[in-house]
């Protein structure tokens, strides 16, 4: 994206989110974003998969450029191009796990390629579970449901935000295993949005954001490396 502003009008206020964010993510590559809270992160996420419109600025996914595309191109993009995963997990409860997994895929009007989706099950640890509905799996369960769900049209780009953020350590630790190994074994370009640095310090690179703007970023940084900076940002912007 390029030179991208987002600005929400509140009543009589303006809120700038976005201030001028540029920045590319490497296809094939896990890139974390941090910041305090209203920073700009989630913002920063929904412009970049279309799931928002910038104020200005430009931003491309793959090869197609979105911020000038109208609602109903947009739809029909984010379905072929992007893969979702949120904190929640927003599976479908009458549902069975595949045909969760395939709803994208049919919304979409297309067929399933049934060794794909064989082969996605497989990768996300599901193979035994596909008959179920949500409501009889497990929190880490379900999540790997949506990271299916989000993998299973071959999107651009995979975007999650907070995606461990309802799970206990040991399960958030599953899922972003699985994420990390999306990206190295499939190739799939992930962005995670979170607040935590042991989940960011899974990602290739993290980008910090500040007041609508990319203030740093850090390459294979450790948990440890990416805390510091996280608190070094809180200090500095307590200190304005
Ligand atoms: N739809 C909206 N209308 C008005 N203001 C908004 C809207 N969405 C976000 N904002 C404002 O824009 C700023 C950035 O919000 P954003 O949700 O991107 O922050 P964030 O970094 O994701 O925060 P958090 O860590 O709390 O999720 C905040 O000041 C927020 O209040
Ligand atoms: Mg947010």
């Amino acid at each position: 994206m390029n030179a991208v502003t987002k600005t929400y009008r509140r009543g009589a206020h303006e809120v700038h989110a976005l201030r001028g964010v540029t920045v590319g993510l490497p296809r094939g590559g896990f890139t974390a974003v941090m910041g305090p809270s209203g920073s700009g992160k989630s913002t920063f996420l929904h412009c970049a998969a279309g799931l928002d419109t910038p104020t200005s600025g430009t931003v491309h996914l793959g090869d197609v450029e979105l911020s000038r595309m109208g609602e109903t191109r947009l739809t029909e993009l984010r379905r072929e191009k992007a893969g979702f995963v949120f904190q929640a997990f927003n599976l479908i409860p009458s549902l069975s796990v595949a045909d969760n997994i395939t709803l994208p895929l049919r919304l979409a009007g297309g067929r399933t390629d049934r060794a794909w989706l064989d082969e996605v099950v497989r990768r996300v640890g599901l193979g035994d579970r596909v008959a179920h509905r949500p409501s009889q799996l497990s929190g880490g369960q379900q999540q790997r449901v949506a990271l299916a769900r989000a993998l299973v049209t071959r999107p651009e780009v995979v975007f999650a935000d907070e995606p461990t953020g309802a799970l206990d350590g040991t399960t958030a630790a599953e899922v972003l295993g699985l994420l990390r190994q999306v990206v190295d074994a499939m190739g799939q370009t992930v962005v995670m949005v979170t607040h935590d640095p042991v989940a960011a310090a899974y990602a290739d690179q993290v980008l910090f954001l500040a007041e609508g703007v990319i203030v740093d970023t850090v390459r294979s940084g450790t948990s440890d490396a990416i805390a510091r900076r996280m608190s070094a940002l809180g200090r500095s912007m307590a200190a304005v």
